[in-house]
């Protein structure tokens, strides 16, 4: 072999070598059949995907429960002193200054406290916190919600024992759009005002 062919030779396995790694790489980020697009242009893997969980009637959910509308989708938990109540608080806020479009949108908020967190706590919860907008409460089996955190890059952690305990979570909302793919986040410590110019940009 002249040097010329060694080097073809060597191009080759490296062309193989990463065709494969790329195709190992896609079917790991975007396994999940059925979901929408989880890889991007960019191999970013994107944000939600599949989960079965139990809604606030105790009836079975899934992501076919984002399909229709605009979804503001977080993670918290019913015994959260502060982060859950404000963000829902936010939303309310910004709902009632979005005219119409509240009929375009729903909140959707899953628990990352299983243990506690039924779906009658996750009803009463919600009611008492009155949203102009459709919201719907769901929770699981604590593999459940990890599955669901999961596809969402969403953390949580229980934090504390005995029945005071704390689950420390992410604060992001994720705002799905009426497919069920990922739009865009309003993040904590948006203004309701912010938020609302967020809603407006995105729901048409
Ligand atoms: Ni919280």
């Amino acid at each position: 072999m002249n040097r010329v062919r060694i080097l073809l030779v060597l191009l080759c396995v490296a062309a193989a070598i990463f065709a494969g790694l790329l195709a190992w790489r896609v079917g790991a980020l975007g396994g999940r059949s059925g979901g929408p697009g989880q890889v991007s242009a960019t191999g970013t893997a994107a944000i939600g995907g599949p989960f079965t969980l139990t809604d606030q009637d105790g009836k079975p959910v899934t992501e076919a429960a984002l399909k229709g509308r605009w979804s503001a989708v977080f993670f918290g938990f019913t015994y959260c002193p502060d982060v859950c109540p404000g963000t829902l608080q936010a939303l309310k806020a910004a709902a009632g200054q979005i005219g119409d479009k509240t009929e375009k949108l729903q909140v959707v908020f899953i628990s990352v406290d299983p243990e506690r967190d039924t779906p009658q706590q996750m009803k009463d919860y919600l009611e008492a916190m009155d949203l102009p907008v459709k919201t719907i409460g769901m929770t699981g089996t604590p593999e459940q919600v990890a599955a669901a955190a999961k596809a969402y890059r969403a953390y949580y952690k229980k934090n504390g024992e005995g029945e005071g305990y704390l689950v420390d979570h992410s604060t992001a909302i994720y705002l799905m759009n009426p497919q069920g793919q990922f739009d865009r986040v309003l993040a904590y410590g948006m203004t309701p005002d912010q938020m609302a110019v967020q809603l407006n940009q995105a729901i048409k």
